[in-house]
């Protein structure tokens, strides 16, 4: 059985008492589930949720960090300094760090060395951009995001990776995949994983699918065969929405 999980990514939003209130609430509310639950709030509010959420089964990760291990970096946040907070899973390759800030697949393979080689867990995100899904290259621009960032790395290494497929084309838009074309991508990445390394390697990965996932659309894709949870943006931002999306799974 794969690891279930829902995630939240707060992206640029809510500021220290909103991120306290939410992570209260959220604790408070969170439903018995066999699925693990984890929030990335902003930088400046992660050492807060981790005190926040001690008692709690909720997870804090990381939106980002950078691969050095530390100096003239101006903004930049390294591994260290998460785990020296207790945070072990960082989001990378996020499509918005991808088209806003430049990150590209080399770039973004040194950032997963480095969060391997600190043994932290890492959110792999990638997915298509809605021109590429219409000249229908999806699946070429998918296998080839996975291979140039993380099919260098050994098996064992893939125990500490969860990928998440967010369709550009999906994010923020109200605009979610089908249940279908979610499940046929997972799939797809299955078969990838299982040619470059073994068919029980690709069993084993969970692969989120990330865009536009809402209380509304979450049971039919969660029950997808090859999708093992969410990786959720502006629903995650609304307590009983994110609640609602965790009893989804
Ligand atoms: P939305 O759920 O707001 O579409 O965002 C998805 C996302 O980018 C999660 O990382």
């Amino acid at each position: 059985m794969r690891t279930q999980i829902v995630a939240g990514n707060w992206k640029m939003n809510k500021n220290l008492e909103e991120t306290e209130a939410l992570l209260s609430e959220l604790s408070a509310k969170l439903p018995d589930t066999n699925a693990e639950v984890i929030v990335a709030p902003t930088f400046v509010n992660l050492a807060s949720a981790v005190r926040h959420l001690q008692s709690s089964v909720v997870q804090v990760a990381a939106q980002n960090m950078h691969f050095e291990e530390s100096g003239a970096f101006t903004g930049e946040i390294s591994a260290d300094m998460l785990l020296n907070i207790g945070v072990t899973t960082v989001i990378l390759g996020h499509s918005e760090r991808r088209s806003l800030f430049n990150e590209d697949d080399a770039f973004l393979a040194k950032k997963v060395q480095t969060a391997l080689a600190k043994d932290m867990r890492i959110i792999f995100c990638f997915g298509e951009e809605l021109e590429e899904r219409k000249n229908n290259n999806h699946f070429a621009v998918v296998s080839s995001q996975l291979k140039n960032a993380l099919f260098n790395l050994d098996t064992a290494q893939w125990q500490h990776l969860v990928l998440a497929y967010e369709p550009v084309w999906a994010i923020g838009t109200g605009e979610t995949a089908t249940p279908e074309q979610a499940q046929e991508m997972h799939a797809f990445i299955r078969k990838t994983i299982a040619e470059a390394y073994t068919p029980e390697l690709a069993d084993e990965v969970t692969i989120l699918y990330g865009g536009s996932v809402k209380p509304t659309n979450a049971g039919e894709i969660f029950s997808q065969p090859d999708v093992d949870g969410g990786l959720i943006g502006g629903a995650s931002l609304k307590c009983d929405d994110f609640i609602a999306i965790v009893q989804a799974i």
